[in-house]
């Protein structure tokens, strides 16, 4: 079969997005829309660089072209300030863009342009109105910090709006941030209208001037609350204090949750919350309270002279009883169509009663470890935000009903306090109480669990696609696996593997000769959230973040929008996207909130799950990550999270309990760092009890890349695959050979580490994966193809494939043959049998003058390594030299060449002796 992927129709679903992910806080003055007549002028340089997304694996899509703001309203036929443009793009080149080097090490925010007043007041005589952009990216490793050009504005940025504000009639600020920063400084300023634009992917700065100039009416709504200070946060007097630790003390009360409760007064905008061009009356019509579900009929209708659309979100408020409840908890979500002024529409929103249960970690109601809708008054508020949300009605649930019954997982092992409402008069304060701890024999669960061993057959003939095709069983295709193709399938092979797609993180299941003789074939995992990211060079779409997405509480055009993403999978032999990223945004600093959706794990398990139905018409998935708790970058790799079993279950898992079983995940990553004392990569209780027997997934799971595991109380230990594999999660990744590897999965075969049973169902559960892939098609010989149409750069120099380079110590590599115009990249891959940091020389020469400045960059594995400026070197061989580490076997190469006129002779990788 052939599919079709209309590149013209992604570009435009992508800004759609875009356009309905912009939250506008404020818009005063008639400030916005544009006056399409008028000139406007444009402050900031982030106007030619628009923030496409964070860094990092969430972020590292190569593309060919990003539609910056400037770009965006040009092409809106907006005319922009001439003389002001012309000043910065002066400025720019003068002053490059800083690209920083290596992993992480991005710089979060640019240098701004100093602003000459003179000239702000010239502009100013032309221009009514100035469009001010701030920007700031962020990643992995890092988190964002208390200091200027991180979650505060610059200097330069202060000023710049300060002058602007001072000078202009109107004023429009629009975040190019992946996540909510200080808004102390902005308000203080008061520009007329305040948008978080996000970051919109490649074709942002489209969405964002649609918006702009009134084409779309914004429609995006919080998906966090902003406070007035980051220490207002719940989480802040414990997010990063400690090295080694972060405890939840804040419990259940996340975001809203503890501000409609504890602290009204310190919001400034709530969760939920966003501004129209247009406005709408809320209206909720009918109520129908059966027994399992509340159902809401509210009509919205616009009221105001725009067209615009309008988010319905249902809050509930349940009775306090002996566990204590939050004030508010989302539990309905509904976007309308686009609405012509004085035009109608009636939304039906069905509320699942059982989901609002509380989980009793305690006992305190007499149902521990169960799921108690407590009894009392349910009541429920329908509107555009929390704190709005008028109510509509509400039920009296007669006495505690237990809607599930589980047993105690993945509690702490150290108790500590928690938050627990007092209710006073009607008012709550913040109570605390101890919170219960572990009582599970972790070691006794596992053996009770243990699966039924299959007898080994040996090579029966079977093949996998035998097993698809109903001629045999899963377990007689197993029972072929010896111990050692057992000990390989499951590790994952990566990076750039070259089983699977070039630049790739990782390839499973096929990765050794036998496994492929059984026709298992290499799976292809590709990251990220935002995108494919293809290290080799290769050029893929580039999406709306993770927070822009949720913000559009749209989850039909996050469906339609991850039907191309899958296509486009489908097109580049992909299988699993490394995303969504599912984190609970905790506090405001966490470095990679920008991947994930929000502080509500409803809107996120929605949210991901709308990606997740999308891709799947393609015959690809995303992986939902990181499995859980991952809310802290700095020391991500040790750190542990210390949480109640309680706000595990109702806050960090439970939006991927929302995509396992409303969105069908069939692949899951765990994260870096432990969960209540123990890596998560190894965890049984997370992987297999609450995951599997208690959620019913069906799929495999993976670490996240060269993840920490360890048994409990012992030290982490990257070589022990049997903890990982005794806790059913199935793939580490990665390992530089599926063939062969340092793990000690055999040895613990031997003695008695693990049993072969526990080997055998997880490469069942991997297995099982692969039957429904395109790459099993593909081994079968009836794979589809995927067109790709309408797309302008089709026609890549980089979709050749990559040559691998053998290297022991050293190499030397012949570049004199590549062209190295402006703008074009090459790429290449070493395959290492060495690891360590490794001198990097290039020799080029040129015959441009000796004041030309002619850079090339070098990527490794996607990430700049640096660029090496070349002058005009009278045509003589110059060389220049840098370092980079080198710990994947297969590290892929990308030379991105930024101006014309360099004669490139070679390039020299040495391995050095230096420690890391
Ligand atoms: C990230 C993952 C990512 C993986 C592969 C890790 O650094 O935490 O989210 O998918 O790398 O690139």
């Amino acid at each position: 079969m052939e599919r079709i992927l209309d590149w013209n129709k992604y570009l435009d679903t992508a800004a759609k997005m875009v356009s309905e992910g912009i939250v506008m806080l404020k818009n005063e003055n008639n400030a916005l829309p544009l006056d399409a007549d008028k000139e406007v002028a444009v402050f900031g340089r982030i106007q030619f660089h628009y923030y496409k997304s964070g860094t990092g694996s969430g972020g590292m899509v190569n593309v060919t072209k990003v539609v910056n703001i400037l770009d965006g309203l040009i092409d809106n036929g907006i005319k922009v300030n001439e003389k002001l443009l012309d000043t910065y793009r002066k400025w720019d080149k003068e002053n490059p863009f800083d690209l920083g080097e290596g992993w992480g090490g991005e710089p979060w925010s640019q240098k701004e342009m100093p602003l000459d007043e003179g000239l702000v007041k010239e502009t100013a005589k032309s221009c009514e109105t100035a469009i001010v952009i701030i920007g700031r990216t962020a990643g992995e490793e890092q988190d964002n910090r208390l200091e200027a050009g991180s979650y505060l504005l610059s200097d330069d940025e202060i000023a710049m709006l300060t002058v602007v504000r001072e000078n202009f009639k109107k004023v429009v600020l629009l975040l190019n941030v992946g996540n909510i920063i200080d808004m102390t400084v902005i308000n203080r300023i008061a520009p007329d209208s305040v948008l978080y634009v996000w970051q919109g992917g490649m074709t942002g700065g489209k969405g964002t001037a649609d918006v702009l100039t009134g084409k779309v009416s914004p429609s995006g709504k919080l998906p966090d609350t902003i406070a007035y200070k980051a220490s207002d946060y719940p989480s802040d007097a414990n997010f990063g204090r400690e090295k080694n630790r972060d405890i939840y003390a804040e419990d259940i009360y996340v975001g809203y949750r503890y501000f409609e409760t504890f602290a009204k007064e310190k919001v400034l905008y709530p969760f939920g919350f966003g501004l129209s061009y247009t406005e709408f009356e809320i209206k909720t019509e009918k109520t129908e309270i059966t027994e399992g579900a509340v159902k809401l009929s509210v009509s919205v209708k616009n009221i105001g002279s725009y067209k615009g659309k309008e988010v319905i979100e249902v809050y509930c408020e349940a009775p306090q009883g002996r566990l204590g409840k939050a004030a508010r908890v989302l539990c309905g979500l509904e976007k309308t169509r686009e609405l012509v002024p004085q035009e109608e529409q009636v939304v039906e929103i069905a509320v699942d009663i059982a989901k609002l249960a509380s989980y009793d970690d305690s006992g305190v109601t007499g149902n521990k470890s169960c799921y108690v809708l407590e009894a009392g008054e349910y009541k429920f508020y329908v509107g555009s935000d929390v704190r709005s949300a008028e109510y509509a009605c509400s039920f009296e649930q007669g006495e505690d009903l237990v809607t599930e019954r589980l047993t105690q997982s993945l509690a702490p092992v150290e108790s500590f306090e928690r938050i627990k409402p007092v209710c006073e008069g009607g008012a709550f304060s913040i109570g605390r109480e101890a919170v219960p701890v572990s009582e599970v024999d972790e070691s006794a669960r596992r053996l009770e669990k243990l699966p039924k061993e299959i007898a080994y057959t040996g090579d029966k003939g079977i093949k996998l696609w035998d097993v698809k095709n109903g001629k045999n069983t899963m377990d007689e295709f197993i029972a072929q696996l010896s111990d050692y193709d057992l000990s390989c399938i499951i590790r994952g092979e990566g990076m750039g593997s070259p089983r699977v797609t070039a630049g790739t993180a990782s390839a499973f299941g096929g990765v050794s000769e036998n496994l492929n003789g059984f026709g298992i074939p290499a799976g292809c995992c590709s990251d990220g959230p935002s995108g494919m990211r293809l290290d080799c060079g290769t050029k893929a779409f580039s999406l709306p973040n993770g927070t822009m997405i949720a913000s559009s509480f749209n989850k039909e055009l996050t469906s339609e929008l991850f039907t191309f993403m899958g296509l486009e999978m489908a097109a580049n032999k992909v299988d699993c996207l490394l995303g969504p990223g599912m984190n609970i945004h905790r506090h405001p600093l966490n470095g990679r909130n920008f991947e994930y959706f929000s502080e509500d794990p409803f809107l996120t398990g929605k949210m991901a799950s709308a990606e997740l139905k999308g891709m799947a018409g393609a015959g690809v998935t995303g992986t939902i990550k990181h499995f859980c708790a991952n809310n802290r970058e700095t020391n991500r790799h040790f750190i542990d999270s210390v949480v109640s079993e309680r706000a595990l279950r109702e806050i960090y898992l439970k939006g991927f309990e929302i995509a396992v079983k409303e969105g069908g995940a069939s692949s899951v990553m765990t994260t870096y760092g432990r969960v209540n004392g123990l890596w998560t990569a190894g965890n049984f209780d997370l992987n297999t009890v609450i995951l599997r027997e208690e959620w019913g997934f069906k799929g495999f799971t993976m670490t996240d890349w060269w993840a920490n595991i360890n048994v409990r109380g012992k030290e982490p230990d990257k070589t022990d695959l049997a903890a990982m594999a005794r806790a059913q999660n199935d793939v580490y990744m990665v390992c530089p050979d599926g063939e062969k590897n340092d793990d000690n999965t055999l040895a613990a075969l031997e003695n008695g580490g693990i049993e072969r049973c526990e080997l055998q169902r997880n490469a069942a559960n991997i297995c099982g994966f692969l039957l429904h892939t395109n790459a099993l098609k593909r081994a079968e010989g009836i794979g589809d193809t995927v067109k790709v149409i309408n797309r302008e750069d089709e026609e890549q120099e980089d979709d050749k494939p990559v040559q691998f380079y053998k290297v022991d110590r050293d190499i030397t590599l012949d570049l004199s043959d590549v062209d190295t115009k402006k703008g074009t990249s090459y790429s290449f891959a070493l395959d290492l049998s060495n690891f360590g940091i490794y001198r990097v020389i290039v020799t080029a020469s040129s015959t441009q003058s000796e004041l030309a400045q002619i850079p090339m960059t070098l990527f490794s594995m996607g990430t700049a390594v640096g660029t090496f400026t070349f002058n005009g070197t009278g045509g003589k061989a110059v060389s220049m030299e840098k370092e980079t580490p080198m710990f994947s076997r297969f590290t892929t190469f990308r030379i991105y060449f930024a101006q014309n006129g360099l004669d490139l002779h070679s390039i020299r990788f040495e391995l050095t002796d230096k420690e890391r």
